[in-house]
């Protein structure tokens, strides 16, 4: 049997308690409510092969609390956005339509497509008033990915007022067909973010926090004291921790055994069995519970920290979904040593945050690495300059899925074994990823507490195809967009 883990995997005081601004969550003052499931992105039309999809990021009014609704951001709607599904295999073609009052980007967080326009970072702006069509091909495994705005230096603020969407991929050949997969019934988005309410409405700049921005109210989907459902036994959630800075520590009431099967980048190569999970933000785990001992009316409330943030109500099992899982749900090829050919030193704090001693800049390639190659990244956080202090960098790399090799010469956390593109450095820590891009152009690499991310902690990399050598003319777009990202936060 393999063991249960039952503890968050990382060092207690790494976690942000210590830190005189966290605000602990509190379980917000209003009445329960259905959690809400976004609604599947159809396709405009399907011709020749391609698939076209529409994206708009508008501006709108949700009725979060009782009372006044709050003036929201989304796709599509008026907060998050549709699922938006890619098969692995297939060409898409996208039109992004810019509904909002200043300049966004559509950034595919996980998709490996190339930079740095389809990727949609800083290089992708969109104008108030105006559309832009991207096209790409996908090629992946079977997995959850993110959409949500990437503009130099205002990511954290849109994220914050609502922009982010779930985007899963399928890939036939990688799927265990077994496994629940009708969305909103038994396979479920939780997407857990934190705001704090001013009379109803958010605040960016009111709340702002250099070192991360936190809220006192959880929201899963969007919903405030949210409660689900359960019609099947097993539910299969697809947990993204999509807020601004706050680390996700997830737990139930019952401390029941949550089995991960997927992280970052898909499936991992067995099954971990857990109680508590942590997850950085944007990480990403699909979780599988069974509730088949459960009775109707019995309820299961999933946590963050001390607060309840989910009420999983059992309602009538209509269906028995349970499957044997497999012992190996994928094979994954761990076997690589070598030297180090990249370093990445997150340091810093507030305003001091840097990447490699430096600040982000637009027009800057900060490295290079060859399409098609397997190189080994360290990645380390130095901010252990006093015990007990400092906080986690949670690390992100666009256009590729790595390797956790090892952090601090030691194997990775079970739950590290897979494919990922985000990953939690503790102060102190040497992290080693294995990294290999299949696709070409320019692409960040980041802290992805999004203020630390919009203050500068970000770098560059060209990842060049010695057949089609290419030349960069890189525009600097963040001076032309907010000055500089402090001063244009802290504007009152
Ligand atoms: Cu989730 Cu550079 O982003
Ligand atoms: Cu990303
Ligand atoms: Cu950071």
């Amino acid at each position: 049997m393999t063991k249960i883990i039952n503890d968050y995997l990382f060092d207690e005081s790494a976690f942000d308690y210590h830190d005189a601004a966290f605000k602990a969550l509190i379980r917000p003052d209003t009445k329960r409510r259905a959690l809400k499931i976004p609604a599947i992105l159809k396709a405009d039309k399907v011709e020749g092969g391609t698939i076209y999809y529409t994206i708009h990021a508008q501006v709108g009014e949700t009725r979060i609390l009782d009372g006044k609704a709050t003036r929201t951001w989304g796709y599509n709607g008026s907060l998050l956005g549709p699922l938006i599904q890619y098969e692995s295999g297939k060409h898409y073609h996208l039109t992004l339509v810019n509904e909002l009052p200043e300049v966004t980007t559509w950034h595919w967080h996980g998709l490996n497509i190339p930079g740095p326009i389809e990727d949609g970072g800083p290089h992708a702006p969109v104008q108030p008033g105006e559309s832009k069509e991207i096209e790409f091909d996908v090629h992946q495994p079977t997995m959850t990915a993110w959409l949500h705005p990437h503009p130099c230096p205002h990511t954290a603020e849109q994220v914050w007022r609502g922009l982010a969407a779930p985007v899963t991929v399928v890939n036939p050949l990688d799927n265990l067909p077994q496994l629940p997969h009708d969305w909103g019934i038994d396979d479920i988005p939780v997407i857990f973010q934190d705001r704090t309410f001013h009379d109803n409405q958010w605040d960016y700049q009111a709340d702002y926090d250099m070192d991360g921005t936190l809220g006192d109210t959880a929201l899963v989907n969007g919903t405030a004291n949210a409660e689900f459902t359960v019609t099947r036994p097993w539910l299969r959630l697809r947990v993204l921790n999509g807020a601004n800075r706050r680390e996700l520590r997830l737990n139930t009431d019952k401390n029941i055994v949550m089995t991960q099967i997927a992280s970052d980048g898909g499936f991992l190569p067995h099954a971990v069995p857990l109680t508590k999970i942590m997850l950085t933000t944007a990480e990403r785990a699909e979780l599988l519970l069974d509730l088949s001992a459960y009775k109707k009316g019995d309820q299961l409330l999933l946590k963050a920290d001390d607060t309840v943030i989910l009420t999983l109500t059992v309602g009538e099992f209509t269906e028995d979904n349970r499957v044997e899982l497999p012992s190996k749900l994928k094979e994954i090829d761990r076997g690589f040593t070598g030297g180090v050919d990249h370093q990445v030193i997150m340091s810093g704090m507030d305003d001091a945050v840097k990447i490699n001693g430096k600040l982000y800049d637009m027009t800057r390639i900060d490295d290079r690495q060859e399409i098609g190659k397997n190189e080994i990244w360290d990645v380390s956080n130095t901010n252990d300059d006093m015990p007990g202090m400092g906080m986690i960098h949670p690390f992100h790399m666009h256009g590729m899925e790595f390797l956790v090799l090892s952090r601090n010469g030691k194997e990775p956390y079970p739950n590290e074994l897979g494919y990922k593109d985000t990953i939690a450095v503790n102060p102190g820590e040497h992290v080693r990823l294995l990294v290999e891009f299949n696709v070409a152009g320019i692409f960040m690499y980041h802290c992805h507490i999004l203020e630390h991310e919009d203050t500068g902690m970000m770098a560059q990399i060209e990842v060049f195809d010695p057949k089609h050598p290419k030349h960069w003319n890189l525009k600097d777009l963040c001076a032309k967009n907010g000055v500089d990202s402090m001063a244009a936060n802290m504007k009152m």
